[in-house]
């Protein structure tokens, strides 16, 4: 692979961020770091931003008394900063109000108004729409899905809405995808997810309407050819992904498209597996190579909601551990892609067990060793045993994670078996010991175990670098150094828990 092109979802704007938006972008951002390790700064590019328009968006602003722009900047703010709290290494934040995304927005519709589906219709055409639709959800939604008469997701009644609007022919372009999706073209990970995509499109999917009349949604971008009708805030949406590598004629566009992941929650899938490959296929542009579902979850087995009081914000964890611990900690939690929950009440639990007891321990016990025993002095083949690799190349985060703490925890029980202090001990007095070893072998013994052992805090620095960026430097720095010296501060000051 000689570029990565990663992305997120954009962000809704109606409300500030939480630990569900930051858990995609913390994955991204460990996948982005990965990749730089791999094949240079210059080419990954890590892509995350906001969704600003839409009548929640603009309802959400009415209720704050401020006008929808003002309030969009607010809210876009408070991402970019939970972000730089969480230090996100995203190379660029796209706003849906960018005046740059806009604009080729409505080139893209125009280009859209021109094109032909594969079977020679006209991909765009003027319909009737009548429905039920939730604003929270930004779509119509069927009768079978309401519960108790309600949008089962925001416990709402639906607006009954009918009304001209033009429709994406999105039925033509879906013999190709299920083709793509199969032969493996367009990859959608996890399994399970894929076959319900293709599920889906054996059902056999209706036409999407890609606007909305002015009196419905006020907040959008203007049909160009349309005066009386907004873009649908899907088609605004899913286009950052292009707009923000300035498509078509961008240096980064060139360089970077097809994306080679996009990271979403599954609640977001069908939009990302069928409307927006039919989009870039009727614009005449490759399709992204894959799509990377995760699971949500629940915090202490509760779907996270203001009413219950149970959101996590992002800044208030950074507050507690950190940034680097605090995506450590999430991410540690639970599989990808599974259907989880985060348990509060087990992050300082977690923290004193894997970085204090494991990680931090290790790299104390190492590092006063050498620096005691061999004058800080040890002479070690630095070889890159690529921990982990193979996990995070398939995005298996808690695997990789899980590969190092093993070999940390190895590490610590072969200085327990071990107990170098007792061969140290041997070599000062220049005696042997009771087993029988002579002072020499003692010597030799030591050196080798200690020579193990940085060895592997080196490896286990170099895989902890996607995740930790500067622990990892830290212990490099100590490691590597011509005289290893122990590290005057612990690397992670235990938590007292009550
Ligand atoms: N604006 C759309 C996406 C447009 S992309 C072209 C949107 N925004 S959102 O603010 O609702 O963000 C949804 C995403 O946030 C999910 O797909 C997921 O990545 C993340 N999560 C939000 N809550 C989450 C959990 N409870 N658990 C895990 N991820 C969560 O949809």
């Amino acid at each position: 692979m000689e570029k990565f092109y990663i992305t997120t979802p954009i962000y809704y704007v109606n409300d500030k961020p939480h630990i569900g938006h930051a858990y995609t972008t913390i994955i991204a951002d460990v996948l982005a770091h990965f990749w730089r390790t791999q094949i240079g700064e210059d080419n990954v590019f890590f892509l995350t931003g906001t969704d600003e328009h839409g009548a929640k968006i603009a309802e959400a602003a009415e209720k704050n008394n401020i006008s929808p722009q003002k309030f969009t900047d607010n809210i876009s703010t408070l991402f970019k900063e939970a972000w730089h709290n969480l230090e996100i290494s995203n190379d660029y934040f796209v706003r849906t109000t960018d005046e740059n995304h806009k604009k080729i927005v409505v080139d893209i519709l125009k280009t859209l108004k021109q094109a032909k589906t594969p079977q020679g219709n006209d991909v765009l055409y003027e319909g009737e729409y009548e429905g039920l639709y939730c604003i929270g959800c930004e779509k119509f939604i069927t009768a079978s899905e309401l519960v108790d008469d309600k949008c089962p997701d925001h416990n709402k009644v639906p607006e009954k809405l009918s009304e001209k609007n033009w429709f994406f022919k999105l039925s033509d372009f879906l013999p190709s995808i299920k083709e793509k999706i199969e032969s493996g073209e367009l990859i959608i990970y996890p399994e399970g997810r894929k076959k319900e995509v293709l599920g889906l499109i054996k059902q056999g999917v209706p036409d999407i309407s890609i606007s909305r009349s002015n009196k419905s949604v006020s907040w959008g971008i203007d049909i160009p050819w349309d005066k009386d009708q907004k873009t649908y805030v899907w088609v605004d949406a899913l286009s950052n992904y292009i707009t923000a590598l300035e498509y078509p004629a961008g240096e980064n566009f060139k360089k970077f498209w097809p994306a080679d992941v996009h990271l979403m929650g599954l609640e977001i899938l069908k939009f990302h597996t069928l409307l927006w490959p039919a989009m870039l296929m009727a614009l005449g542009v490759e399709l992204p190579k894959s799509m990377y579902i995760h699971g949500f979850f629940t915090i202490d087995g509760k779907k996270m909601s203001k009413t219950l009081g149970n959101v996590i914000d992002p800044n208030e964890l950074v507050n507690q551990y950190g940034a680097e611990v605090s995506k450590y900690l999430i991410l540690s939690q639970f599989a990808f892609g599974a259907e989880s929950d985060i348990k509060i009440e087990d992050f300082p639990i977690k923290y004193n067990a894997d970085l204090v007891n494991g990680l931090g321990n290790l790299v104390n016990r190492v590092t006063n060793m050498v620096e005691q025993y061999m004058d800080g002095k040890i002479d070690v083949d630095f070889k890159d045993m690529n921990l982990g690799h193979e996990e995070l190349k398939q995005l298996h985060f808690r695997e990789a994670l899980l590969t190092i703490w093993q070999v940390i925890a190895k590490d610590n029980s072969l200085i327990d078996q071990e107990k170098p202090w007792v061969l140290a001990k041997d070599k000062v007095n220049g005696e042997a010991r009771d087993g029988g070893l002579g002072h020499e072998a003692n010597k030799e013994k030591l050196t080798k175990i200690l020579q193990e052992l940085t060895l592997d805090l080196y490896n286990i620095a170099l895989s902890l670098k996607p995740f930790m960026p500067k622990k990892s430097k830290e212990i490099l720095d100590i490691i590597t150094a011509k005289q290893i010296k122990k590290p005057s501060e612990p690397l992670f000051p235990r938590l007292q828990i009550k």
